[in-house]
């Protein structure tokens, strides 16, 4: 990391201010779970309730939309993954500092780039989701097609196949 002078500003208007005018705790819910398990449907569907029911006040971060944007550098090697979850972390504390409760759906499949995200974020704010579905009904879902190109060798580095989910 580069050796930089910062001060960070006190800002008047705090989490807490920002906190009061809503209906309820700002969170960051963080699915995780194997490709194909379901964990950007369930969030989907989570956040849908949260509005109508609650009048939250939500956002959602998914895998596949970061990747195209803030994250499109990354690549699927265990570092890049580490990389891609530190990044979310940052984006899901900035949301949570803004107040609202924000939903993530990734893979996320190392337990320590999980902990990181948890340590970042305000005590109690984190909470991790397993979508537990076995690794046989996500392949058979296969939604994007992207088990059998893993199982053909086209897909190197792929979750669950040649790479570790914890
Ligand atoms: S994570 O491991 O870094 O958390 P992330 O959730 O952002 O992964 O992205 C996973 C999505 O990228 C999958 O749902 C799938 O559509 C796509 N993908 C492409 N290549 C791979 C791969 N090698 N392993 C897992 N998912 C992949």
């Amino acid at each position: 990391m580069p050796d930089l002078e910062l001060t960070p500003h006190q800002h008047s208007v705090t989490r807490e201010l920002r906190t009061e005018i809503k209906p309820h705790r700002p969170a960051c819910l963080w699915f995780t779970g194997l490709s194909g398990s379901g964990k950007s449907t369930i969030a989907n569907a989570l956040e849908y309730r949260l509005n109508m029911d609650f009048d939250a006040h939500t956002y959602l971060l998914d895998g596949d939309n970061i990747r195209s944007g803030l994250n499109r550098d990354l690549g699927f090697s265990l570092a890049d993954r580490a990389e891609n979850i530190r990044r979310l972390g940052e984006v899901a504390k900035l949301f949570v500092d803004a107040g609202l409760i924000v939903l993530t759906a990734f893979i996320s499949p190392l337990r320590e780039d999980r902990q990181r995200a948890r340590e970042i974020l305000p005590p109690g704010t984190f909470i991790e989701i397993f979508v537990d579905c076995p690794l046989e009904i996500c392949e058979q879902r296969d939604p994007k097609g992207l088990y059998r190109k893993a199982r053909r060798g086209e897909m190197p580095d792929f979750t669950g196949i040649s790479s570790p989910y914890e």
